[in-house]
């Protein structure tokens, strides 16, 4: 039996993006452009939780704990059931808890932005204070953590519809698909 999202046309799955991938690989960068170019509104799921909480995600993490940030961010990517003509950039994190992936199957079109530990690294290493999980990770051990995460996370992520390698990407990457 199909239900209605299984007979979806894909040209309307195609206005549901959800962009994914490790942190710091860019969702939000190219999410942005993307969405220009594809003339789709831009969330940052992280900002979305942020802005509804008052606090950031650092803030929550440290006074809430992890299992209760995921469930903000599952009922914050739940909230987009209703919603059309959209691109959310995903927290490093949302694919991979409450089986979110294959949510974002169902409701739309998941894009794996995929990159190199060592890329990550050196993308993350500037600006890790805002990233709870890392922030009191030194260099070796941070490189040793994203080895580590992005092999548990992998299966995950590689359950997208799509896959663009984030530094072989461009302006036009989302519309070649
Ligand atoms: C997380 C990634 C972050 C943010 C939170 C947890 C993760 O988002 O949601 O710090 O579990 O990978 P970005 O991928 O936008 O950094």
């Amino acid at each position: 039996m199909t239900n209605d999202t299984d007979n979806a046309p894909l040209e309307e799955l195609r206005d549901k993006i959800f962009l994914i991938g490790f942190m710091g690989v860019g969702k939000t960068y190219w999410g942005k452009i993307w969405a220009r170019q594809l003339d789709l509104d831009f969330y940052d799921l992280d900002e979305i939780i942020e802005t509804a909480q008052g606090r950031s995600i650092a803030s929550i993490f440290e006074k809430e704990g992890e299992a209760y940030f995921r469930n903000l961010e599952t009922a914050a990517l739940q909230n987009f059931g209703e919603k059309k003509n959209y691109l959310v950039a995903c927290g490093g994190g949302v694919a991979c808890f409450n089986d979110n992936i294959h949510w974002m199957n169902k409701n739309g079109t998941s894009v794996y932005l995929s990159a190199s530990p060592q890329l990550i690294l050196n993308r993350v290493l500037k600006e890790k204070i805002k990233r709870p999980l890392i922030s009191k990770l030194n260099e070796t051990e941070l490189l040793v953590y994203i080895e580590q995460k992005l092999t548990e996370r992998e299966p995950f992520y590689k359950q997208a519809k799509h896959r663009l390698t984030a530094d072989r990407v461009d302006m036009y990457s989302l519309s070649k698909l």
